[in-house]
């Protein structure tokens, strides 16, 4: 069966010419000059050493399949081809950034996250105005930023984050009139945030944490409409307070100014209605905490390492959705309440944290016996000198770890024999799949979400599961949280694992296009934000907020690495289908008709042989018609002559410059391979 969905799937892509009197058409497209020079000087100044970019010195960089570019398919008005994307993420790349990176006039993403370059951001991709993204985090790279980057006014995500940026923010950044995401956090950035950075109103997302910033925190940020995170941690705004406007935000989700040296008080915030993180931990924060409610959707407070005084306000004891609330090492009084946790949702794997410790509570209010669930630290208060109070020492001594990494949430595989699959690293068996103990190779995904809203994870692994997979279309049973852990930030890293689907060929691996497929969808970022809600219990709010904290992730995919995986594992007959799907991603003849399978098939009657008229090395020819009655010679490639999609582009561009009377011309090409990717039928 399955080698007859191969066959099927290399008829489908075969290669058709067709030949006939017609007008002679445009020399074969190649990138505009300029684009190949300024890319060969790019890996000039790149150190690459695992030569992932040993390719970019044959044939034409969007004709030849460079490493890392992609083209428009189709030609620009100049008659050239231009680069649109430039992925070099997570190559071991170092060297620096050539300035030529300026002549790259059509590009839409350029992404060099996660390599080792070092040097400065040329101020020339600051000319490149139809950038889209600009991804530079997780280098070395160090210099100030340059005032030209705010000319790019269709960057929509701009990560420079984990470098070692110095110098101020730009005002200029002020222009960037698209940008929803202005990464810059953990660099050396230095001064006042510049205020004007709150006319752009496109802004979802602004982290600078981690920096050496100073001055006082903008008030005028409580005006961006769409601000869901802003995160100022381990700066040093010492002297400054946090500004009376931020209780106006509209949609803020998460507020995260820990250790920045603020003073004054914490700001009520409870009509912001989407709040469900905040951290005003470690700063110099003094009187009561606000007594008004905040927003439902709390899922984390963190007041810590303060001089709060006063009691834990009632309102407290009424947020469903807590997970942390952290008040130690303030200066706070009064009972504890034991009611804090009577909201609670026990439907899902909640929890929550109480820490309370170095404060100066007396006394418990109530009965202290809280569900297995709830952990609570007392000690380093007055209330646990007090032997007579039942189970307080429960509370006061030292406590249990954190949160230990999670690994392999339940599976339907506990009953399939042990190392069945076959006997290699690449294949395992599917946790969730239909098919019991259906082995496959999965594809390994790390991602890691910058700022997420909450502090425990578990009643948040089913709405991301169902986030991921609806993004990227696949069914829940192909993807597998795999493990993950906290890191410092606090960001959240987990690795899954992408099966590929259960198809009518039962294939155990992923074929290249569907690798290219879900590769572009994360490195463009093309997550939808909103998501189903598959009634799991969860308030909307929340599940808003898992979405933005997934789209602010960082991802490095293996993708060469299941590369070739899939090479190796499919065999000889996966080779030529791999060919035809390969060159799909650049392949389009500009001034040649393009046509397609199923046309081709009309003309000739489905190839019936009594069409045909010839037959040479390379295959069949057919006498066809086209709808409009033009009579036409079609050369059809047979399978097993598929000597390759770049020797039949030869011919095609050969024939397309052929103007002599006595030789047929070029009327079109086909070169289907869309299809034998949905073989539905066979
Ligand atoms: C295109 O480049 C990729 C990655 O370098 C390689 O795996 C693939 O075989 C190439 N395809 C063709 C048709 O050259
Ligand atoms: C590439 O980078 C990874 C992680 O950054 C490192 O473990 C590996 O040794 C590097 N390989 C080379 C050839 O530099
Ligand atoms: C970052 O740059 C500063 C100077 O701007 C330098 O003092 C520091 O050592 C650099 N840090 C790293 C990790 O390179
Ligand atoms: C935006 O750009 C214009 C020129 O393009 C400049 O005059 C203006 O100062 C810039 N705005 C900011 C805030 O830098
Ligand atoms: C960011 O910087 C902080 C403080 O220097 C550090 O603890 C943290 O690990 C850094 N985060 C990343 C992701 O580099
Ligand atoms: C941070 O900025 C202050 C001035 O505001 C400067 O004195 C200090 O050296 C900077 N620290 C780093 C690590 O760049
Ligand atoms: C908050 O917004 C209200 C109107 O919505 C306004 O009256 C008030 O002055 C604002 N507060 C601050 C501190 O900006
Ligand atoms: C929390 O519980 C209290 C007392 O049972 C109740 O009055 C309040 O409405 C509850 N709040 C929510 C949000 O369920
Ligand atoms: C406690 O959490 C676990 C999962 O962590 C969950 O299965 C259990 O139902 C919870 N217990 C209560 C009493 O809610
Ligand atoms: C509580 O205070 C004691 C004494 O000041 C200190 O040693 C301890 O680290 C504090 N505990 C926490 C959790 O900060
Ligand atoms: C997970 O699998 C183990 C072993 O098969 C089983 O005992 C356990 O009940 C499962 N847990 C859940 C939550 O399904
Ligand atoms: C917060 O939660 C409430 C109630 O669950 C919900 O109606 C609301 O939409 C949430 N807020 C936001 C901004 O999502």
């Amino acid at each position: 069966m399955i080698w007859r969905g191969y066959i099927l799937a290399l008829s489908f892509c075969c290669c058709c010419l067709l030949l006939l009197a017609a007008p002679a058409p445009a020399p074969a497209p190649i990138t505009h000059p300029s684009e190949v020079s300024a890319l060969l000087a790019v890996k000039k100044q790149l150190v690459d050493p695992k030569n992932n970019l040993r390719n970019w010195d044959k044939g034409d960089p969007c004709t030849s399949n460079w490493t890392g570019i992609l083209c428009f398919y189709n030609l620009g008005k100049d008659g050239y081809l231009h680069v649109q994307e430039l992925q070099l993420l997570n190559m071991n790349l170092s060297g620096t950034l050539a300035p030529e990176l300026g002549q790259l006039s059509h590009l839409k993403i350029l992404d060099f996250m996660w390599n080792e370059l070092t040097g400065s951001i040329p101020k020339e991709i600051g000319h490149i105005s139809t950038l889209r993204l600009l991804l530079l985090n997780g280098n070395k790279l160090y210099g100030s930023l340059p005032d030209e980057l705010g000319y790019l006014s269709n960057l929509i995500r701009l990560q420079l984050d984990q470098n070692n940026i110095s110098g101020q923010i730009p005002k200029t950044f002020a222009n960037m009139s698209c940008v929803r995401h202005l990464h810059l956090n953990n660099n050396s950035l230095a001064g006042q945030i510049p205020p004007e950075l709150s006319q752009i109103f496109t802004l979802l997302h602004l982290l600078l944490d981690n920096n050496n910033l100073s001055g006082y925190l903008p008030p005028e940020f409580s005006n961006l409409p769409d601000l869901r995170i802003l995160q100022l941690d381990n700066n040093d705004f010492s002297g400054s307070v946090i500004p009376a406007s931020y209780r106006n935000f509209s949609r803020l989700v998460k507020l995260s100014l820990r250790n920045c040296g603020l003073q004054g008080a914490v700001p009520d915030l409870s009509r912001i209605p989407s709040l469900t993180y905040l951290d005003l931990s470690r700063n110099h924060l003094a009187g009561p905490i606000p007594e008004n409610k905040l927003s439902e959707n709390m899922t984390t407070i963190d007041l810590s390492d303060n001089q709060l005084k006063g009691s834990i306000p009632g309102s407290f004891s009424d947020l469903p959705s807590l997970q942390t609330l952290s008040l130690k090492n303030n200066f706070l009084t009064g009972p504890v309440p034991t009611n804090i946790w009577q909201n609670m949702s026990f439907s899902t794997s909640a929890r929550l944290k109480l820490d309370l410790r170095n404060n100066s509570f007396s006394s418990i209010q109530g009965h202290l016996n809280p569900p297995v669930n709830v952990t609570l630290r007392l000690e380093g208060n007055p209330v646990c000198k007090n032997a007579n109070l039942l189970n307080v020492n429960l509370f006061c001594g030292s406590e249990p770890g954190e949160d230990k990494m999670l690994t392999n949430f339940n599976d339907s595989i506990a009953n399939c024999p042990i190392q069945a699959c076959p006997t290699d690293n690449f294949y395992e068996y599917v946790p969730a799949s239909p098919l019991p103990c259906f082995c496959a190779a999965p594809l390994r995904i790390g991602y890691r979400l910058k700022s997420p809203s909450f502090s425990y994870f578990p009643p948040y692994i089913q709405p991301l599961e169902v986030y991921l997979t609806s993004s990227l279309k696949l069914s829940r049973y192909q993807l597998s949280i795999d493990t993950y852990s906290w890191e410092k930030g606090p960001r959240l890293r987990m690795y899954l694992k992408l099966f590929p689907s259960i198809n009518v060929n039962h294939s155990s691996t992923f074929n290249v296009s569907e690798v290219q497929r879900i590769r572009h969808l994360y490195t463009s970022w093309t997550f939808p934000v909103k998501f189903e809600n598959e009634n799991q219990g969860i308030s909307k709010g929340i599940l808003v907020a898992v979405a933005v904290g997934g789209v602010a992730c960082a991802v490095a995919m293996s993708v060469i690495i299941t590369i070739l995986i899939t090479r190796r594992y499919t065999g000889n007959r996966h080779a030529m289908s791999r060919k035809c799907l390969s060159t799909k991603v650049s392949m389009r003849l500009g001034g040649v008709k393009y046509f397609t399978f199923k046309e081709m098939a009309l003309a000739t009657d489905n190839f019936n042989s009594s069409n045909q008229v010839g037959q040479g090395g390379y295959g069949k020819v057919y006498k066809g018609t086209l709808p409009d009655k033009t009579v036409v010679a079609i050369k059809r490639a047979e399978e097993g002559s598929l000597q390759g999609q770049k020797e039949f582009f030869t011919e095609i561009k050969l024939l397309s410059r052929l103007h002599h009377r006595n030789l047929v011309s070029l009327v079109g090409y086909c070169d289907e391979e869309g299809e034998q990717l949905n073989l539905k039928e066979a």
